[in-house]
C-alpha cells in the first residue's frame, strides 16, 4: 500500500445505532476530509454484549465494512475502559475501592479493579470474541487497548497482590524494613501482610512505601494490559497493539499516575492524547507550542520511533477551565507541530459530537449541525489534504544530539518530599525550562527516562542534561559515569543525586559517583522564599538565583560562576569538571531563562558544535527536522501572532503548498503558517 499518514479519530457509531442516516453521513464525511483511520468501539461494551454472554456484533460488522469500503482502517478498541451495568450489578468485585476503603458504585469510566479475576475473565471473553470475529477483516489495522489506563484500587484483592509483589521484590521483611527506614516512628513491619497501601487515613509518610505503591500500580496496570492482549496476540499475531497515553498541561508532563517508561516496552506503537490549551491568557502561543513539543519529544523518545497522536481536538475541548476554539490556521499548525516531532498520525477525539452527557460540547469533526460547511470541518479537510501531500515523511526519524532526562519516579519522590520549597519543587517546570532553551535554538532533543539511560547507554548523545535528578540509583550513576568517561558531556543541577531508589538519602547526601564525575560535594541547600534572590556571576554578567541554591565544596572542579550574596557569596555556583574523556557541569541554583540561554549557548551548543538547521528564522518560528531515505525534512512553524520571514540556504520545495522557494530570498510565513521543506 502507498505510504499514508493516519488521519481520523475516535468514532462512536454505537451512540447512533438508531440513526442509520447519521451513520451513512459519517461515511460520506470521512471521505470528504480524507480521513482514513478510526478508533472504534472504545466505550462500546454495552453495545457489544448487552447481556452477559449475549453478543451483538452485527452493527460493528457493518461499521467495519463501511470503513473498509473506501480503504479506511480501524484501530479496534477493547472496550474495557467502561463496562455495562449488568457486569457491575452481578459482580460487584469489579468496581474500585478508594484509598479510604470506600467501595465505588457503578458509573463513570475507568472505575474497575485491575486485579479482579472476574473483570479479567470478562475482558478475556470480549477481547477474544473481537479478535476471532475481525481477525481477517480488511479494515483491522491496529488494536487500541482500553483507553487511557489510569487510577488505582485498594480492594482486598489489590492489597493482597501488593503484598505478594513486595515479597517478590524484597524476599524478606527485614530487607523491606531497611529499604523503608522503618525504625522511624516505630514503623517496623513483622510481616508483608501488615504493609498497607498509602492512604490519608493510614500511612503516607513512609516515602519508600509510597514509591513502591506507585510502582505496583504501574505494574498491575501493565499486568492487566498484558492480560488483555493475550487473545489478540494469539489470534492476530501480526496486528500491532497500542494504548493511548496521556500528557498534562500546563505543566508539560506525562500523566503522573503511571510510569510510561516500562509501559512503553510492551506496546508496539506509542500513542498519546494531546490537548494543549491554545490561545490561553497566561502564556504566548510559542510557549504553549513548546510544552506540546516537550511532550511529543518525550513520547517519541520512549521508543525512539514515530508515534500516533491518537486524540487531539479539531477545535476545542470541554474540560479546560475556558474552552476556546482554535483560531484560523491553528489546526493545521498544531498538526504540523506534532508531525515535526515524530507523529505519523493526527487523530481526533471525536469524530462526531454526541447529543448528551458530559462531552456533548467537546470539539468534533462533525458538529451538531451535521454539516460540511462549518469552519471546523473545513479546517479538518485542509489537514486531511495536507497529510496526503506530505505523506513521504512517514516513518522518518528525528535525529537528536542532546538528551534531557525526565524521570517519573523523581517526580513522584519530589512530590512527597518534605523540605526545600515544600509546596512545589517544580520538577517538570525545571526540566521544561532547560528543554526550552534548546527548542528556542532549534536544537533537536530527546526526552529520555533513566530506564533508557541504563538499558541503552547514552553514547549516541553529545550532551545529556539532567536537571533536578533527585533520585539516583547506583545503576543510573554508573551509566552517567560511563557516558562521561567515554567522552560525553553531562549537565546536572541542585537537588540531584540525593537519594536511592527507595528514597533513602545517600551517605554524605550526594551520590559518590556524582561527586567523582563533577569534582564537587554539595554541602547544603539554601531554599529561598518567593521574593528572595541571590545572584550568580557567570562570564562577566550577573544573573538571578532563586528558589534553591546549593552550596558546594570544590574537589577537582573548575569554577565557572560564583554566588553574589549571603554567607556563601563568592563560592561556586557553576562548575565544570573534566572526567575521563568527557566533562560534567553543575548548575547549583535555579536561575531564569537568561542564564540558561547564555550557559547552554556557550558550553553546549557552541562548544560541542551541535548541528542546527541552516535555515535562518526569527524567534517564535520553530524549525524541527526529520530524516528518512537520505532526505532531510524541515518543519518550519510560525507560532507568533504576526507574519515572519525566513531565509533558505538553498532552493527548497514546500511539501504543503507545492511551491519552490529560492535560496537567499526572504520567504514569507503568515501568522500561524507552516511549511515542510525539503
Ligand atoms: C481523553 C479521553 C477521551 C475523551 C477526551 C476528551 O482523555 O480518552 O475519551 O474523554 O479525553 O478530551
Amino acid at each position: 500500500m502507498q505510504k499514508r499518514l493516519h488521519h481520523g479519530g475516535d468514532y462512536n457509531p454505537d451512540q447512533w445505532l438508531k440513526h442509520p442516516e447519521i451513520l451513512a453521513d459519517d461515511i460520506k464525511f470521512m471521505q470528504q476530509v480524507k480521513a482514513n483511520t478510526f478508533s472504534v468501539g472504545i466505550f462500546a461494551w454495552a453495545a457489544l454484549e448487552p447481556q452477559e454472554g449475549e453478543f451483538t456484533f452485527e452493527w460493528l460488522d457493518s461499521v467495519m465494512d463501511n470503513i473498509a469500503s473506501f480503504g479506511g482502517q480501524v484501530i479496534l478498541a477493547t472496550p474495557t475502559a467502561a463496562r455495562p451495568a449488568w457486569l457491575s450489578q452481578k459482580y460487584p468485585e469489579v468496581t474500585r475501592t478508594s484509598p479510604r476503603r470506600e467501595k465505588m458504585l457503578h458509573g463513570a469510566r475507568h472505575n474497575h479493579c485491575f486485579t479482579s479475576p472476574v473483570y479479567r475473565e470478562k475482558t478475556s471473553i470480549i477481547n477474544r470474541k473481537l479478535a476471532e470475529r475481525y481477525k481477517n477483516h480488511p479494515a483491522l489495522f491496529m488494536w487500541h487497548i482500553s483507553n487511557e489506563y489510569n487510577g488505582e484500587c485498594h480492594c482486598d484483592l489489590c492489597r493482597a497482590a501488593f503484598s505478594a509483589w513486595l515479597e517478590q521484590k524484597y524476599g524478606t521483611i527485614d530487607t523491606l524494613n531497611d529499604a523503608y527506614w522503618s525504625a522511624f516512628w516505630s514503623h517496623t513491619y513483622n510481616d508483608f501482610s501488615q504493609v498497607e497501601p498509602p492512604s490519608d487515613i493510614g500511612e503516607i509518610f513512609v516515602h519508600g512505601l509510597t514509591l513502591d505503591w506507585r510502582r505496583f500500580v504501574t505494574h498491575q496496570t501493565i499486568d492487566f494490559y498484558k492480560h488483555e492482549i493475550v487473545p489478540l496476540r494469539e489470534i492476530t499475531p501480526n496486528i500491532p497493539i497500542t494504548t493511548n497515553f496521556m500528557g498534562d498541561f500546563p505543566q508539560p508532563m506525562p500523566f503522573a499516575g503511571l510510569n510510561y517508561a516500562p509501559f512503553a516496552q510492551v506496546v508496539d506503537v506509542i500513542s498519546w492524547d494531546a490537548y494543549p490549551p491554545w490561545h490561553n491568557d497566561y502564556e504566548c502561543t510559542e510557549e504553549t507550542a513548546a510544552r506540546l513539543a516537550f511532550l511529543n519529544d518525550y513520547f517519541r523518545s520512549l521508543k525512539n520511533a514515530p508515534f500516533f497522536i491518537l486524540e487531539s481536538t479539531p477545535s476545542m475541548v470541554n474540560w479546560h477551565s475556558v474552552n476556546r476554539p482554535k483560531r484560523p490556521e491553528m489546526h493545521l499548525l498544531s498538526s504540523v507541530a506534532c508531525l515535526a516531532h515524530g507523529a505519523d498520525a493526527i487523530m481526533y477525539f471525536q469524530w462526531r459530537k454526541s447529543r448528551g452527557s458530559s462531552e456533548k460540547f467537546h470539539g468534533a469533526v462533525i458538529d451538531h449541525d451535521n454539516s460540511a460547511q462549518n469552519r471546523v470541518f473545513k479546517d479538518v479537510a485542509q489537514v486531511g489534504e495536507m497529510l496526503e501531500r506530505v505523506s513521504e515523511i512517514k516513518g522518518s526519524h528525528n535525529p537528536a544530539e542532546i538528551a534531557i532526562i525526565y524521570d517519573t519516579e523523581t517526580m513522584w519522590a519530589l512530590g512527597e518530599t518534605q523540605g526545600f520549597i515544600r509546596a512545589d519543587k517544580k520538577y517538570p517546570q525545571t526540566v521544561f525550562a532547560h528543554y526550552k532553551i534548546f527548542r528556542d535554538g532549534n536544537a533537536p532533543v530527546d526526552v529520555i527516562s533513566p530506564d533508557k539511560c541504563c538499558a541503552e547507554g547514552l553514547s549516541r548523545y553529545k550532551a545529556v542534561i539532567a536537571p533536578m535528578l533527585y533520585m539516583m540509583p547506583d545503576k543510573l550513576a554508573n551509566a552517567l559515569a560511563l557516558y562521561v568517561e567515554n567522552g560525553g558531556t553531562l549537565v546536572t543541577t541542585y537537588i540531584s543525586g540525593m537519594v536511592n531508589e527507595s528514597d533513602l538519602v545517600h551517605h554524605s547526601g550526594f551520590h559518590p559517583k556524582l561527586r567523582e564525575i563533577l569534582g564537587i560535594q554539595v554541602t547544603e541547600t539554601d531554599s529561598l522564599y518567593p521574593t528572595q534572590r541571590n545572584g550568580i556571576l557567570y562570564g562577566n554578567a550577573s544573573y538571578k538565583a532563586l528558589d534553591n541554591c546549593a552550596v558546594l565544596e570544590i574537589a577537582d572542579a573548575e569554577i565557572l560562576g560564583t554566588y553574589e550574596q549571603d554567607f556563601y557569596a563568592g563560592s561556586a555556583a557553576v562548575t565544570h569538571n573534566a572526567y575521563g574523556k568527557g566533562a560534567a557541569y553543575f548548575i547549583a541554583a535555579r536561575t531564569e531563562e537568561d542564564f540558561l540561554a547564555a550557559f547552554y549557548e556557550k558550553e553546549i551548543l557552541n562548544h560541542l558544535n551541535i548541528a542546527l538547521p541552516q535555515i535562518k528564522s526569527p524567534r517564535g518560528v520553530s524549525i524541527q527536522t526529520r530524516t528518512g531515505n537520505g532526505v532531510t525534512y524541515y518543519f518550519v512553524m510560525n507560532f507568533t501572532d504576526e507574519a515572519q520571514t525566513i531565509q533558505l540556504p538553498t532552493d527548497m520545495c514546500d511539501l504543503i503548498s507545492g511551491r519552490t522557494l529560492a535560496k537567499g530570498q526572504q520567504s514569507l510565513l503568515p501568522k500561524y503558517g507552516a511549511m515542510i521543506l525539503k
